[in-house]
């Protein structure tokens, strides 16, 4: 059996603590920025005067959110205000020195509410996945866990994403959650990151579209989303202490540009800012991301709240927009409390700002209907939730390669299943996105004995579900420990079939190489059988030198309380493979931007730099830059079928590029089809060759075809200009392309775009 040990784990853990102290004497380089901004993050009040606002005025629901939110400011005290923008750690820990009674158990976090004027307390619960539990059973809440957030990209379809929001907000409402810490959408700009598992993969659009319509799924249920982790967060390593350096345009295009779409297409009730600082500034008290960008441009009206911990100066942050503090565990190591009162008695924080505050925190709740209809702990059908689970990870998981032995025939006598645990379970990411499913953990005792461990195996058993897939066959298994036996296995079957995983987690960044030489097992097993199939249960891209050697590679990524099924689905062909790369496998690090994570070494919480001189061109946007062939490009996806894709043409419709083709399904059997338009001018100019300007699924019986039509959001055939802030769109020809990955030449035609300038906010 294969125990990925923690030694084997290259732990890049930037600060020995999960939620680090404050830091010392940080940012000053923000202040001469916060008289600006500190008055453009106040929210002017509505209506009424304070003698009109009683302490239940607020509760009159034929009044507007704002004026509702209005009248409550207007009749709390301080005291009550300074509550419901202080937030204490849910988990029932012994380091935990206030151990709130309202918090739900094993929660992320709780803010009390204040009962005299009939705010509730705010639930909050990790996390993208499903309602996570903080630290391990006993006290585990067993709940739906969906594949990973970069699986659920992988479907490129918002529909499935929308649903599975839809899904999982049901759970956090019934588990008596009003807010769920979800909506994780960091660029995938480093494949080390540990948290790449939760986010939307590299391509701001889909990771925007795909983000924001698991929010919209989550907000439903009529609770509160975030997004996160604004911004830059895009390593785990130093986390605390990472200065990001990006110039102003870049960081519009890309990272921002993910958040920006996010927000428009999930309207999340708040964002959660994130630990590491940005040119200089903490982001959770960074006036140009938290007032200017998000506040300002893009005219957000719900609450940032920082991540667990992330606060640091009572002043700068409250100055520069910080609406919550959260996660408190440790007494004196709070900002806010009496310190923000404080702040305000000598005016260095205007008491203006701590209604601005309320105003958004209530607002949103009032909006999203989480006062009028308060969530209470209830029933939940978690057999009916494992279709919706299993739904999304059947459409996410992607075949990267198959030279005919996938699907498996029907008429397959033997089959050595090897390695990954595959008998009992599928892999779940770490930390405190960690959801316990069902049957609680598969495989108990491995990864680190304490937060973010342990590695949990959903109890799904990819093994189990093959034997009931193909019950004529005799179905082997090995657990991979002893490469000899599992390469006797193989050489015994018609096809082996190879798991491998690596465990991935908040906190670690990890090397792209396989962990516990699994590598070596998959050359053992495919030295046996040419006819091997390897099947990767892993955060994010990972290298694959067996790559040749092999018939097929599947990758499973960590798909959810029903991921045995699916995969064993997928393998059969009783689903056709529809799943498509949110991101780049690369051929080896020497292609990526940074060779090693920055930082990497370094003592605990000794600050340090990563200037992103790739800058806008994240991803397949920068392997096509620096002319670099990867080895699975983004939009990569294998179908059992086969499409046709026709009759492209591209116009101006009422000032918008709009862009129509057909797609022909030209094989034997039904499938989905994802068509991938990508633009670029003519003449060049761009941080890129090109950049993913729409997409489109479609279902197709066996020759059948359809016809679609997409817009290209105008932002994407424009560059930021800081000069003139806003997008530019510069008159000329602009090359549209019809492809099936960023590798992919498809077809092209070219149209003429007139110069266009939009607001910085443009989209909302
Ligand atoms: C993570 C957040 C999470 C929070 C609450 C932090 O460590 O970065 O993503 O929502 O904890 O658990």
């Amino acid at each position: 059996m294969i125990e990925p040990k923690l030694s084997a784990v290259r732990l890049l853990v930037g600060c020995r603590s999960r939620w680090r102290a404050a830091a010392v004497g940080a940012c000053l380089a923000t202040a001469p920025l916060l008289a600006a901004c500190s008055k453009r993050s106040v929210t002017e009040p509505t209506v009424a005067s304070s003698s009109q606002a009683t302490s239940r005025s607020w509760m009159d629901r034929s009044l507007s959110p704002d004026q509702r939110a209005s009248l409550l400011v207007q009749s709390m005290t301080q005291a009550e205000k300074l509550t419901l923008v202080t937030g204490y750690l849910g988990a029932q820990t012994s380091w935990n020195e206030y151990q709130m009674p309202e918090a739900r158990p094993q929660s992320a976090g709780v803010v009390q509410g204040v009962a005299r004027v009939g705010f509730p307390p705010q639930w909050q619960s990790d996390a993208g996945s499903g309602v996570a539990t903080q630290g391990e059973a006993p006290a585990a809440l067993e709940r739906t866990l969906l594949p990973s957030g970069i699986l659920t990209a992988s479907t490129w379809n918002p529909e499935l994403a929308e649903r599975a929001g839809a899904m999982i907000g049901s759970e956090a409402r019934a588990t008596g959650y009003n807010v769920m810490l979800a909506g994780g959408v960091n660029l995938l700009r480093e494949p080390t990151n540990g948290r790449n598992f939760e986010y939307g993969g590299e391509d701001p659009l889909l990771a925007g579209t795909m983000v924001g319509a698991l929010v919209r799924g989550i907000q439903s249920n009529r609770i509160v989303s975030t997004i996160k982790h604004y911004a830059f967060n895009d390593q785990e390593t130093g986390r605390n202490v990472v200065d990001v350096k990006i110039d102003e345009a870049a960081a519009r295009m890309s990272d921002l540009l993910a958040f920006q779409l996010a927000l428009e297409q999930g309207d999340p009730g708040a964002v959660m800012c994130s630990y590491n600082r940005v040119n200089g500034a903490y982001a959770c008290q960074n006036p140009w991301l938290l007032t200017q960008v998000l506040k300002g441009d893009w005219g957000f009206r719900g609450y940032v709240m920082a991540d667990w911990g992330a606060q640091q100066n009572t002043v700068l942050d409250a100055n520069a927009g910080l609406d919550q503090e959260t996660g408190l565990r440790k007494k004196g190591e709070y900002q806010w409390l009496d310190k923000l009162a404080a702040a305000i008695g000598d005016g260095r924080v205007p008491a203006a700002r701590l209604d601005d505050m309320v105003h958004r925190i209530s607002r949103t709740f009032i909006a999203k209907g989480a006062i009028d209809d308060p969530v209470q702990p209830g029933k939940i059908d978690l057999t009916a939730h494992e279709a919706v689970t299993q739904a999304d990870a059947e459409e996410g998981i992607v075949l990267l390669k198959n030279t005919q032995v996938l699907p498996l025939a029907p008429s397959t006598k033997r089959v050595a299943v090897i390695g990954g645990h595959a008998d009992v379970g599928v892999l779940t990411g770490g930390g405190s996105a960690q959801v316990y499913p069902p049957g609680g953990n598969a495989v108990r005792g491995l990864g680190p004995s304490h937060w973010p461990g342990p590695q949990v195996y959903a109890r799904s058993s990819p093994l189990l579900a093959l034997r009931s897939e193909l019950p004529g066959a005799n179905i082997s298994w090995s657990d991979g420990s002893d490469r000899a036996a599992a390469a006797s296995a193989a050489a015994a079957a018609e096809v082996a079939i190879v798991f491998v995983t690596q465990w991935t987690s908040e906190s670690l960044d990890f090397p792209l190489t396989l962990p516990d030489d699994q590598d070596k097992l998959v050359d053992a097993v495919a030295r046996a059988n040419p006819r091997t199939v390897v099947v990767l249960e892993t955060g994010g891209p990972v290298l694959l030198p067996f790559v040749d050697r092999v018939a097929a590679v599947v990758q499973a990524w960590y798909p959810g309380s029903r991921g045995g099924p699916a995969i064993a689905r997928v393998l059969s062909g009783a689903v056709n493979p529809s799943g498509h790369l949110p991101a780049t496998f690369v051929r080896s690090v020497d292609q990526l931007p940074r060779t090693s994570i920055a930082g990497e070494g370094l003592p605990d919480l000794q600050p340090f730099a990563v200037t992103y001189s790739e800058g806008a061109a994240v991803g397949y946007r920068g392997f096509a830059q620096r002319g670099q062939d990867p080895l699975f490009p983004f939009g990569h996806g294998l179908s059992y079928t086969s499409f046709e894709q026709r009759q492209l043409s591209a116009r101006l419709t009422n000032g918008e590029l709009e862009v129509s083709f057909g797609v022909v399904n030209t094989g034997k059997r039904a499938g989905k089809h994802v068509a991938q338009v990508y633009v670029a001018p003519v003449a060049g100019g761009w941080e890129a060759p090109k950049r993913l300007g729409a997409f489109a699924k479609v279902e197709l019986e066996p020759g059948a075809s359809a016809e679609r039509t997409v817009r290209v959001d105008p932002r994407l055939l424009a560059m930021y200009e800081t000069a003139r802030p806003g997008w530019h769109i510069a008159p000329g020809k602009y090359r549209v392309t019809l492809a099936t990955s960023a590798r992919d030449k498809g077809q092209s035609v070219v149209v003429d775009l007139p110069e266009r300038q939009l607001a910085a906010g443009a989209g909302r």
